[in-house]
C-alpha cells in the first residue's frame, strides 16, 4: 500500500479529492431489497434475473445525478459496473447479463463517464471479484458466495473473462480514476490484472480489494482500529446513507446526518478519504430521505472541508473527543463529541492565537492564555470560551485558531514544539 503519490503521479489527484460519492445501482434496485438479495434472502437465480426484464429507469438522469453530486461537495464518484450478481451496467461483449438487454437499453456506464469527462469530475468503477451469474466463478457457498454447479467451475476461465471485462472497461470510456474491487473470497492473486489496469489507465487507483496489494486500504462502515493516530497508508473509508443495505431499499433504515458527519470527520482529519454512499431506484432517483442527508452532509462539509483536508496534528491535543489539523499558520479543532460546557481548555499549549472562531458559523470565539497551575509555572492552556455548547449537538463542529506566524508544522513533532513555544518564540 502507498503512503503517498508522487506530486507528479496522476494518482495524486486522489490525495486532493478527500470526499467521494459512492452509488450502488443495478437490478437490484428493481425489488428493492438489497444488493445481495441472491446471497442473502436465497431468491432463486431464475426470479432473481428476470428483474433485468423488467429495469426500465426512465428517471434517470446523469446531468441530475451529477448535479446533486457537486452540489453536495463531492468530489469523485465510484460507481457499480458489476456487483455479486454478475449483472453489468455497461455495454459489454462478454456477458448478454447486462444493461442493453434491458428495457432500459442504454449505456449506464458510458453515460456516467460521458458527463463525467464534460465536468472534468474523477469516476471510478467498482467491480465485484465475485460473480453469481458466470458459470466459471468457483461459487463454493463461502461468505458471499452462492453455490453453483462445480462441473463448470474454472478459475482459469474466469479470470480470462474479468481481464478481457477489465480491458473494456479500461479502453472504451476515455479516463477511468480508479477500479474498485469488492470481495475477492478466494484471496486469489494476480498482480497481471493490476499491471492490465495501470498500463491503460495511468490515472487509476486501485483498492486493496483485489487481485494484488493495491495502492490504499478501504475500512468499512464503523471499522476502527488505528487509536485515533493519522493513517500510515492511503485509506479509503465507505459507509451508506442507508443501515441495512448499499443498493436502494424500499423500507430503509437511515443513520443519523451527525453519524455520518462524525464518521467523515474522523478519517478525514486522520489523513483518510471518504466515500459516502446512496443506491438510487429502479426509477433511477435518489430516496428523498437519501436526498435530504446528502444534502445535509454537503452544506456542513464544504463549511469544514478546509479543516478536514488539512494536514493531520496527532498528539497536540491529549482529549479523543477532538482531533487537531493544520498548517502554518492555522490550527483546526475538530470537536467529534460538543464540549461539555462553555469552555475548551487546551492544556499545555503555549501560543495564543491572533483569532479564533467556529468554522461551522463564523461566531468568534475568545481565547485567553492561562496557567495551568503555580507549580508548573512555564505550562500554559489555552482557554477557549463563550461557545455556544448547547448548540453545538446537531453537527460536527470545528475552531480555526488564526496565528500570527507559521507555528502549526504537521507531523508528530507538533507536540513538542507547541508545548515548549511561547508567543515570544513567535
Ligand atoms: C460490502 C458488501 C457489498 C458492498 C460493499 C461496499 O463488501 O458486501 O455489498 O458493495 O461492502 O464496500
Amino acid at each position: 500500500m502507498k503512503k503517498s503519490f508522487p506530486a507528479e503521479d496522476p494518482r495524486n489527484w486522489f490525495t486532493l479529492k478527500r470526499f467521494g460519492m459512492f452509488i450502488h445501482w443495478g437490478i437490484y434496485a428493481v425489488n428493492g431489497v438489497h444488493e445481495q438479495e441472491r446471497w442473502r434472502y436465497g431468491t432463486p437465480e431464475k426470479i432473481y434475473e428476470a428483474y433485468k426484464d423488467r429495469f426500465d429507469p426512465v428517471k434517470f438522469d446523469p446531468v441530475q445525478w451529477l448535479d446533486m453530486i457537486q452540489e453536495n461537495g463531492m468530489e469523485y464518484l465510484v460507481f457499480t459496473v458489476k456487483h455479486h450478481d454478475g449483472f453489468c451496467m455497461w455495454d459489454t461483449k462478454e456477458t448478454s447479463f447486462n444493461v442493453m438487454n434491458t428495457p432500459c437499453g442504454r449505456d449506464i456506464a458510458g453515460m456516467l463517464a460521458e458527463e463525467c469527462h464534460k465536468r472534468d469530475f474523477p469516476l471510478e468503477f467498482y467491480y465485484s471479484c465475485v460473480d453469481w451469474h458466470h458459470k466459471a466463478y468457483p461459487n463454493l457457498g463461502r461468505h458471499h458466495e452462492i453455490i453453483t454447479d462445480p462441473e463448470y467451475h474454472n478459475m482459469d476461465e474466469y479470470m480470462d473473462f474479468l481481464k478481457r471485462q477489465i480491458r473494456e472497461l479500461c479502453s472504451n470510456y476515455g479516463t477511468i480514476h480508479g477500479i474498485w474491487w469488492d470481495m475477492n473470497v478466494p484471496e486469489y492473486m494476480d498482480e497481471s490484472v493490476h499491471d492490465l489496469i495501470r498500463s491503460l489507465q495511468p490515472a487509476a487507483v486501485i483498492n486493496n480489494r483485489g487481485y494484488g496489494e493495491g495502492d490504499y486500504s478501504t475500512p468499512e462502515r464503523n471499522y476502527f482500529s488505528n487509536g485515533f493516530l493519522p493513517f500510515a497508508n492511503l485509506t479509503e473509508a465507505c459507509d451508506s446513507v442507508g443501515m441495512n443495505s448499499w443498493a436502494y431499499r424500499k423500507d430503509e433504515d437511515y443513520f443519523s446526518v451527525r453519524k455520518l458527519e462524525k464518521q467523515i470527520a474522523l478519517y478525514t482529519a486522520l489523513g483518510g478519504n471518504f466515500l459516502l454512499n446512496a443506491g438510487p431506484d429502479a426509477e433511477g432517483l435518489f430516496p428523498v430521505q437519501s436526498k435530504e442527508i446528502l444534502h445535509k452532509i454537503g452544506v456542513w462539509y464544504k463549511k469544514v472541508r478546509s479543516a478536514l483536508t488539512a494536514p493531520p496534528c496527532p498528539g497536540l491535543v491529549k482529549n479523543a473527543n477532538y482531533l487537531c489539523t493544520g498548517n502554518g499558520d492555522r490550527l483546526y479543532l475538530v470537536l467529534l463529541e460538543p464540549p461539555a460546557g462553555e469552555t475548551l481548555n487546551l492544556e499545555g499549549f503555549a501560543v495564543m492565537p491572533e483569532e479564533a472562531h467556529i468554522l461551522n458559523t463564523g461566531e468568534k470565539v475568545t481565547a485567553t492564555l492561562e496557567p495551568m497551575s503555580y507549580t508548573l509555572a512555564a505550562e500554559r492552556r489555552l482557554r477557549l470560551r463563550h461557545l455556544p455548547a448547547d448548540r453545538m449537538n446537531d453537527e460536527i463542529f470545528v475552531i480555526e485558531l488564526c496565528f500570527a506566524g507559521n507555528v502549526i508544522r504537521p507531523q508528530k513533532s507538533i507536540a513538542a514544539e507547541i508545548r515548549c513555544g511561547s508567543e515570544k518564540e513567535l
